[in-house]
C-alpha cells in the first residue's frame, strides 16, 4: 500500500476522500471524532503546498440532492478545527466546484458537497459509476484515500478514482489498518466479539465468519431481536426483520456446533417508542410487553456482558447496546464501555456511532486499545474480506 509521505503532492492538486459523516441533529453536529481524525493527513497536504480536495458522504441521501444531508455544517466544522479557510461551493463536480478548485493556491483547501447528490458515486453499474469517476478524476492530479469507515463500498469515489489517479493511504487508513490488522492472526484468548447497533442489515452477515473465529459473540441493540425471535420469545414492537430470524437460528446452530458462545440479553428496558422522557421498564427478556420495543440491554446483561469482557484477552466491539442518545437508555453502552476500559484486554472499538457514544459518555479513547472511524468497514476487515477502497490503492 502506497502512503501519503510517498506521494507527490507539492503543487498538485490532491482529492482526499474522507469519511465525514458525522451524526447531525437540528444542523448541528453532535460528535466531531470523524472530522478530527482526518486533520493530521489534511494539515500535511497542506503543510506541503498541495492544493487539497476534500470530498465525502453525508447520510443516504438517494443519489439526489437533498439539502437536509448538505455537508455545509462539517465544512463549517473543518475550517473552525483547521483554523484555516475551507472554500465550500455547493457542488460535487459542477461549474461552482470546478471554478474553486480552480482557484485553489498551495496550502488551499475546498470541500465538495456530498458525493451522495449524485447517484452514480453508489451505483452497482460499473460503467455509470466509472464515468462519474472520470468527472472528479479530472478535476485533481493524485488522489489521497482516508476514509476509511466507507472503504468497503465500491463506489465511485472509494474506488474507481484511485483507479485513475496515482493514489496513497492516508494518515488515518494507515493507522486504521495497522490497528485493525491485530485482530485478523492470532488473538489473545478468549476473543470476545460485541455486537449492537442499528445498522442490523449490513451487519448481520459478519456474524457467520465471527462465530468461527470467536470465543464468544455479546449480541445488544437491535441485533438481539432477531435471536430472541429466534429463540420463540415475543420482541414486541422491537425493529426486527423475519429474514433475519431465519438466519438467527443458523447461526445458534453453527454456534453451537462451533463451540463459540452467542450470548443474548436475559434483560431489556423497554418503552411504547424511542422519544426521549417516556415511560420506561426492565422486563426478562423473554417477556417484552406486545405494545413495547427494546431500547437498552438490562442492568443483569449489562453486568454479566461487563464480566466476560473484564475475562477476555481480545475484545472487538461494534454498535452501541441501546439508543444511547438517551440517558435512560444509556446504561447498557456505558457499562460495555466502562468495562473494556477496565479490561486488561486488546479492545478495538470499531464505528460512527460507537465512537460518538464512547466520546459523549466521557471515556477517553485513550483507554481503549484503538477506537475506530468504521463500523461496517472494520467488521469487514477483521472477517478478512478485501476492501473495494484497499483494493484499489493496491492497484499498480
Ligand atoms: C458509516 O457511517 O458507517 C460510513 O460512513 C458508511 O456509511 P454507509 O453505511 O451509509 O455507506
Ligand atoms: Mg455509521
Amino acid at each position: 500500500m502506497k502512503t501519503l509521505d510517498e506521494l507527490a503532492v507539492t503543487g498538485r492538486r490532491v482529492l482526499v476522500r474522507a469519511d465525514l459523516n458525522v451524526p447531525i441533529e437540528d444542523g448541528r453536529i453532535t460528535d466531531d471524532g470523524r472530522i478530527r481524525a482526518t486533520l493530521p493527513t489534511l494539515t500535511a497536504l497542506m503543510d506541503r503546498g498541495a492544493e487539497v480536495v476534500v470530498c465525502a458522504h453525508l447520510g443516504r441521501p438517494g443519489g439526489k440532492p437533498d439539502l437536509r444531508y448538505s455537508l455545509a455544517p462539517v465544512a463549517a466544522r473543518l475550517a473552525a478545527l483547521l483554523g484555516h479557510e475551507v472554500d465550500f461551493p455547493g457542488e460535487v463536480v459542477g461549474p461552482a466546484a470546478h471554478a474553486a478548485v480552480a482557484a485553489l493556491r498551495p496550502g488551499g483547501l475546498v470541500m465538495l458537497e456530498n458525493l451522495r447528490f449524485h447517484d452514480a458515486e453508489t451505483s452497482t453499474a460499473d460503467l455509470y459509476r466509472g464515468f462519474f469517476a472520470d468527472r472528479l478524476a479530472a478535476m485533481v492530479d493524485a488522489y489521497v484515500a482516508d476514509g476509511f469507515g466507507a472503504m468497503h463500498r465500491k463506489h465511485a469515489s472509494v474506488y474507481d478514482v484511485p483507479l485513475r489517479l496515482p493514489s496513497a493511504a492516508g494518515y488515518l487508513v494507515q493507522a486504521e489498518v495497522a490497528a485493525l490488522r491485530q485482530l485478523t492472526g492470532n488473538v489473545r484468548r478468549p476473543y470476545v466479539v460485541v455486537l449492537g447497533g442499528a445498522k442490523v442489515t449490513d451487519k448481520f452477515s459478519a456474524i457467520g465468519s465471527l462465530i468461527a473465529q470467536a470465543d464468544q459473540i455479546l449480541v445488544g441493540g437491535a441485533m438481539a431481536f432477531p435471536f430472541l425471535a429466534a429463540q420463540g420469545h415475543k420482541t414486541g414492537t422491537s425493529l426486527l426483520d423475519p429474514v433475519q430470524t431465519e438466519q438467527a437460528i443458523g447461526y445458534l446452530y453453527q454456534a453451537a456446533r462451533a463451540g463459540t458462545e452467542i450470548v443474548l440479553p436475559a434483560d431489556l428496558v423497554v418503552a411504547a417508542d424511542r422519544t426521549a422522557g417516556r415511560p420506561h421498564q426492565v422486563v426478562a427478556a423473554d417477556s417484552v410487553p406486545p405494545e413495547l420495543m427494546g431500547l437498552d440491554i438490562g442492568p443483569k446483561t449489562a453486568a454479566s456482558f461487563a464480566d466476560r469482557i473484564l475475562g477476555a484477552g481480545t475484545v472487538f466491539w461494534n454498535g452501541p447496546m441501546g439508543v444511547f442518545e438517551s440517558p435512560a437508555y444509556a446504561a447498557g453502552t456505558r457499562t460495555v464501555a466502562q468495562a473494556l476500559t477496565d479490561s486488561r484486554a486488546f479492545s478495538v472499538a470499531g464505528g460512527g456511532d460507537t465512537g460518538a457514544a464512547i466520546r459523549a459518555l466521557g471515556f477517553p479513547e485513550s483507554a481503549f486499545g484503538y477506537v475506530s472511524t468504521g463500523g461496517g468497514a472494520s467488521l469487514e476487515f477483521i472477517q478478512g474480506k478485501t476492501l473495494p477502497g484497499l483494493a484499489a490503492l493496491d492497484e499498480p
